[in-house]
């Protein structure tokens, strides 16, 4: 696979999981913070509501960066609204929140815009209902606007007939803010990211297959939650767009779409993907906050993209990306079989009928069924406008279908992909503009496309045996960053030096033309380093050896080497990221580095990591004082030397790696970075 990195791009925050940490975190004993909140419609209508019932949301109103606290009052202490509260376009929102409601001892009256009032309300008043609640429907039956009347409530069953995470969170809610046993039923297994967040808040909910039903219960729902601490991953459907751009486009660069939500119960695009020929790669970022989390990679189809058969208990896991599965089937190679989809009919618009009529009015051959689809893939010019129903999936499906080769479409309310994805159409203009010339040539990661996304740096240093080298070489493969490490550079310069005719002698009067004559390059394999001199690759042995070692502090301190190598460095912030290992790394090299870190420890603690890294076994405790006191001079050296001393960056955070193994220093490390890779930048 050609591993050149090509675009990176960012999508924003998961709106099902923020809609959920907005409602729990109103629930929660204590102040609650969430990182990477996406200002979207729909998230943004929730987080109003809640703040309508009395609790204090706070951050929302800013650039978009910075968390939003949110001060959760307890189970049952929201406070009646003025008036009634509008969710807009957000069905999650609505159904959510009316399980929360059905606890509270308050009458709530919840309305949203057109499209909403057209989505069925009985599947969650019911089960509501038998719990004990109120739900009396104020216009039309079934369907918004609604009251919710609630208080204390009774424990029940609920075995759903459709498969929905937004009916199963709508009771559990109900459960937990009134402290009753609660349990659902559903015919497939749906989104579990409510049952993470409850978990992670202190709550035990038990879930497994009982028969032909997964059933998620709350056996003993705890009296208080407690407050979130997260950072919202990015959203695994707003991410598929550009998957699926990429898929259909030709000669395009790779695209990585970074720190993007990988709950096992939101991808089930993937597997159908690979059968239509779709190659994407999965970086996996660890869990934090309990949710997936990593990055995904296309780097285009193989030899076209083939028809796929959908179906069955395949539904529930890509429900919300069954448009962007039809608008690739209009380009594939055969008949796409859509099957078991009927909850489409009742999401945002009938998606099936939106599909169907849109497909149609370009010339694709399409079947409806009362669930599902069959779409005739064709390689024929594609035109003509498309009707969003106020659906914002269906707009950016049929956006990604114009931006494709041989497509000329005119999308009639672009501004509808707002509620989950604000400045998607710019996103996509520029994903666009950025993609075309040659592919890189492989194993070269070329800078990163101005203004596409920006490399993050981090800057690490710290004291001899403080841990450093191994720690951010972790870090850097944890995140996918390259690592640079400037103490190979410096050995390079010398060993270089030595190989040449004019030797070692006299470093200190190197000139920059004999600088230059080394030709010190760096090649890139997978964010690993490697140093060329004259054009050809040195091994890590060469670079490591003794006379090598006893010279480099040496040739490290002329200032000239210094700035022979400083536009070297700096040219190795491109792609996603770069971890800068070395002295002057925060200071000189990357002094606007996002993230800097200061590796420390106790003296005798480093001195016994440099024995062992000699090769000591257990050594004695007098050995250990030892090197403590030859590390204390050095320590001095490096921080009074009058070249690139050692001085902590401004701004950076100093980490003690006393009590810390790798493991727990990567991890620190990697904490700090996280925040910058879920910030929202798609815009
Ligand atoms: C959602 C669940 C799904 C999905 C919707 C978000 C959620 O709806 O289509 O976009 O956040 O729980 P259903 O629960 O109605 O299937």
């Amino acid at each position: 696979m050609d591993r050149g990195e090509g675009l990176t791009i960012r999508v924003p925050g998961d709106k099902s999981i923020t809609q959920r940490a907005l409602i729990l975190g109103a629930l929660a004993d204590g102040e609650s913070r969430i990182g990477a909140v996406p200002r979207g419609g729909d998230p943004l209508a929730t987080a109003r509501a809640v703040a309508a019932l009395g609790v204090e949301v706070r951050g929302l109103d800013g650039a978009g960066t910075e968390p939003v606290t949110i001060r959760g009052p307890g189970l049952r202490r929201w406070t009646q609204p003025a008036g009634a509260l509008d969710l807009c376009n957000s069905g999650t929102g609505t159904r959510l929140l009316s399980g929360a409601l059905a606890a509270q001892p308050l009458a709530v009256v919840l309305r949203g815009d057109a499209s909403l009032s057209q989505r069925p309300m009985e599947r969650i008043a019911a089960p509501l209902r038998r719990m004990g609640a109120s739900v009396d429907y104020l216009g039309r039956p079934g369907v918004l606007p609604m009251r919710i009347g609630g208080g204390v409530l009774t424990s029940i069953r609920h075995d759903g007939e459709v498969a929905s995470a937004q009916v199963k969170s709508a009771v559990l809610l109900a459960g937990i803010g009134a402290g009753v046993p609660v349990e659902v039923r559903e015919p497939h297994r749906s989104r579990d990211h409510s049952e993470r967040m409850l978990e992670a808040m202190g709550a035990e909910v038990a879930e497994g297959w009982r028969g032909d039903a997964w059933s998620v219960r709350l056996a003993d729902p705890p009296a208080r939650l407690e407050p979130l601490d997260m950072d919202i991953p990015g959203d695994f459907s707003s991410a598929i767009f550009f998957i699926a751009w990429a898929a259909l486009a030709t000669g395009q660069r790779p695209v990585t779409i970074r720190s993007v939500g990988l709950n096992p119960t939101r991808t089930g695009l993937l597997p159908v993907l690979a059968r239509m020929g779709v190659d994407v790669e999965v970086l996996p970022r660890g869990a934090p906050g309990g949710e997936p989390v990593g990055d995904l990679r296309v780097v285009g189809k193989g030899a076209g993209l083939q028809a796929v058969e959908v179906g069955g208990d395949e539904v529930p896991g890509l429900i919300d990306e069954v448009p962007i599965v039809a608008v690739l089937a209009a380009r594939a190679d055969g008949v796409t079989r859509i099957a078991g989809a009927a909850e489409l009919r009742v999401k945002e618009s009938d998606r099936l009928a939106a599909l169907a009529v849109n497909l149609r009015r370009m010339g694709v051959a399409v079947e409806e069924f009362p669930d599902g689809l069959e779409i005739r893939g064709t390689g024929k010019p594609l035109s003509g406008r498309v009707e969003c129903f106020h659906d914002h999936r269906i707009a950016m499906a049929f956006g990604v279908l114009g931006a494709s080769p041989g497509c000329d479409l005119a999308i009639d309310d672009p501004g509808v992909a707002d509620v989950s994805f604000p400045g998607f159409w710019e996103l996509l203009a520029r994903v666009e503009r950025h993609s075309v010339g040659a592919a890189p040539h492989p194993g070269q990661i070329p800078a990163a496309p101005p203004g596409a996304d920006r490399c993050i740096v981090v800057a690490v240093d710290g004291s001899a045996g403080s841990g450093k080298s191994t720690t951010a070489a972790a870090v850097a493969r944890r995140l996918g960053f390259r690592h640079l490490d400037s103490g190979a550079l410096y050995r390079a310069v010398t060993l270089a030096l030595l190989q040449s005719e004019r030797g070692c002698e006299d470093v200190e009067e190197v000139t920059p033309a004999e600088l230059d004559a080394l030709r010190i390059g760096l090649d890139w394999h997978d964010g690993t380093m490697h140093v060329r001199i004259r054009g050809t690759l040195v091994p890590d042995e060469a670079l490591r050896e003794p006379r090598v070692t006893s010279l480099v502090s040496r040739v490290s301190a002329v200032p000239l080497v210094r700035d022979h190598l400083l536009e070297l460095q700096r040219s190795a912030a491109a792609g996603p990221g770069l971890v800068a290992e070395g002295r002057d790394m925060g200071t000189v090299i990357f002094p606007s580095a996002e993230v800097k870190v200061h590796l420390d420890a106790e003296i005798r603690e480093r001195a016994r990591r440099r024995l062992l890294q000699r090769g000591r076994r257990q050594p004695a405790a007098e050995e250990v004082d030892a090197e403590a006191a030859r590390l204390e001079l050095r320590d001095q050296r490096d921080s009074t030397r009058a070249i690139a001393p050692l001085t902590q960056a401004e701004g950076a955070a100093t980490v003690d790696t006393t009590e810390l193994d790798p493991p727990g220093q990567t991890e620190v490390i990697v904490q700090l970075v996280l925040p910058f890779l879920t910030s929202v930048e798609y815009n």
